[in-house]
Parts: C-alpha cells; sequence; structure tokens
C-alpha cells in the first residue's frame, strides 16, 4: 500500500493502472477517521474492483462557520493500520493546500437538492461536498466510487453531479451500517460521552416507530413526522433539527405518501452533536418475473 500526498501523483498512478494495466479502479471518499461504515464501502469496492483507492481527506469547503472542522477527529496513523488490513492499494490523503490551491476559485453547485434538509440547516455545505468530489473523480477517474446511504441527500447530489457533468464513473450507495442500538454509525459519534451514546439511539427508535405507523396504514406526512418529533423529544438530551418527508429522488416534499420511494430524513442534536439517519419508505422491489 501507498499513501499519495499529491494530485499529481495521484493522477498518475491512476492513470497509469488504467492505460497499461487495464484494471478496474474503485475510489472510496472519506473524511478518515474510519469506522465500520466506511470499511463496509472498502469491503465492496475490494469486491468489484481490481484496485482500491481511499481518500482521506477532511475538507473545510464543506464545513460551514462555527461548525466542527477544526476539531474534526484526525488519525491518519490509524486509519493507514486499518486500511493494510483492508487490502488497500493506495490512500490519497493530500493537504488543504494541495486540494486548494492559492488561488483556487472554482466551485460546483448542484441546483434544487443542495437546498433542501442539510443543505437548509447547513448552507453551502454541498457546495463544498460536489467540489471535493469533482476533484477527486477527476484526480482518480476511477470506474467506480462508493457512498454510504447514511447521507441520502449527499448521494442524490453526487448522482446528479456524475450524470449532469458526464464522469465516466459509476456511482454505488450501500446501506447503512449500524450500532447494535441501531444508532447509525459516524464519525462524529466519538463526540458522545457514555450517556449520549445511550440517549443517540433515540433517532433510530424514532425512524422505527414510524415506520411502523406507515406499516399499519398511516400516509400523512405530517402525522409520520409528528411520530419521529414527539419520540425524539420524549429523550431529554435530544432536540430535532429537522424531519423530513420527502420523494426519494427530487426530495420534493409529500404531504402524503404514496407509490413512490420516499425518504424520511432525520437531523437532531445530542448534546452538542449533531447527527443524521435516515430510513426508505416504499423501497423499489425487484421486479418479479411476469406471470406466465
Ligand atoms: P465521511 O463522513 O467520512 O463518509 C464517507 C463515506 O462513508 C460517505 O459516503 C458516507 O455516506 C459513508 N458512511 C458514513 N457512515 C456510514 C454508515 N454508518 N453506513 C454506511 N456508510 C456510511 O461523507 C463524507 O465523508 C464526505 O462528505 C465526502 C463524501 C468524503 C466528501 O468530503
Amino acid at each position: 500500500m501507498e499513501i499519495i500526498n499529491r494530485r499529481q501523483r495521484m493522477s498518475s498512478v491512476a492513470r497509469k493502472i488504467r492505460r497499461e494495466q487495464d484494471r478496474t479502479v474503485g475510489l472510496v471518499p472519506t473524511m478518515g477517521a474510519l469506522h465500520e461504515g466506511h470499511l463496509s464501502l472498502v469491503r465492496e469496492a475490494r469486491r468489484m474492483c481490481d484496485v482500491v483507492v481511499v481518500s482521506v481527506f477532511v475538507n473545510p469547503t464543506q464545513f460551514g462557520p462555527g461548525e466542527d472542522f477544526e476539531h474534526y477527529p484526525r488519525d491518519l496513523t490509524k486509519d493507514t493500520a486499518l486500511l493494510t488490513d483492508y487490502n488497500v492499494d493506495y490512500i490519497f490523503a493530500p493537504t488543504v493546500e494541495e486540494m486548494y490551491p492559492k488561488g483556487f476559485s472554482t466551485y460546483v453547485n448542484v441546483e434544487g437538492l443542495s437546498e433542501q434538509l442539510e443543505g437548509a440547516s447547513r448552507p453551502g455545505h454541498f457546495r463544498g461536498v460536489a467540489t471535493v468530489v469533482t476533484i477527486l473523480l477527476n484526480t482518480v477517474r476511477p470506474d467506480f466510487a462508493f457512498f454510504g446511504q447514511k447521507d441520502a441527500q449527499q448521494a442524490l447530489v453526487i448522482r446528479r453531479l456524475v450524470k449532469d457533468l458526464a464522469f465516466d464513473t459509476e456511482i454505488v450507495i450501500l446501506p447503512i451500517v449500524r450500532e447494535d442500538t441501531g444508532l447509525a454509525i459516524s464519525s462524529r459519534n466519538l463526540y458522545l460521552n457514555a450517556d449520549e451514546q445511550a440517549s443517540a439511539a433515540v433517532i433510530h427508535r424514532a425512524l422505527v416507530q414510524a415506520k411502523s405507523a406507515y406499516k399499519d396504514g398511516e400516509r400523512s406526512a405530517s402525522r409520520l413526522a409528528d411520530i419521529v418529533r414527539s419520540t425524539i423529544e420524549s429523550e431529554p438530551r435530544a432536540r430535532l433539527d429537522y424531519v423530513a418527508i420527502a420523494d426519494a429522488e427530487t426530495l420534493d416534499p409529500l404531504e402524503r405518501i404514496d407509490e413512490r420511494p420516499t425518504l424520511l430524513a432525520v437531523a437532531a442534536y445530542i448534546g452538542k452533536t449533531r447527527l443524521i439517519d435516515n430510513t426508505i419508505l416504499n423501497k423499489v422491489k425487484k421486479k418479479e418475473p411476469a406471470p406466465q
């Protein structure tokens, strides 16, 4: 395994693999502090691709003022050890100056999809994400890039970006990995103390309760949102930021749930830590064979 810090070295290594060896390249973009969620992406990349590149870069442009950019957990030594165990070929770990050199002035904005939910709470967040993902895709030019459903809106923004700007990369989205308590695994869970860890399970519990009401026939978005809200409010350490019920493709808000795949997404504070989670209602089922 090689750790690469330079954009130029990363692109020339990737170009060589594609040209001379005709092997498929998979990219797993991360901000490090790797956990089982990230590793599920790495495992799938390893299974699908000949060469696996994991990028580790805490991207300043996707953090707003007053957010946790400075405090975001960083431990490249530990991340390197984990990725060695997973047989990763290259870690791309550039500095901020390398990714955003002096004079940098081009940003990518995926309109529409970037403004709701996380975008409303974190203005500019998806502009930062789309910009850094563009740089990563252009540097590595992977055949496949792997992302988690944990960040459902991010996954939509990136799919849109790749389609609109004609990137030659297939985007693979993988399911949310959870703790035994149901808490979606996140690097930010490291901010939680033991009491908060226990409280944080309320977020998933709220989603499960709304989903079960939906399965029992509830189709009103506002009533489902109320279930999420009241469950989260029942936990003293938790404070709801938003609950959203939206078309899972366009993020258009829904009043009633119909047959469309529907995203039920939540952001909540546990103490000072902001966490997100989601689930899909009406997931598209694999097509049944036509009756004979
Ligand atoms: P980061 O939060 O480090 O996450 C990297 C990838 O891991 C994302 O695609 C995210 O959705 C996925 N992931 C995180 N927790 C997961 C979980 N519990 N289950 C499944 N997948 C999970 O997302 C980012 O970094 C950044 O925005 C990035 C795309 C790297 C751009 O800077």
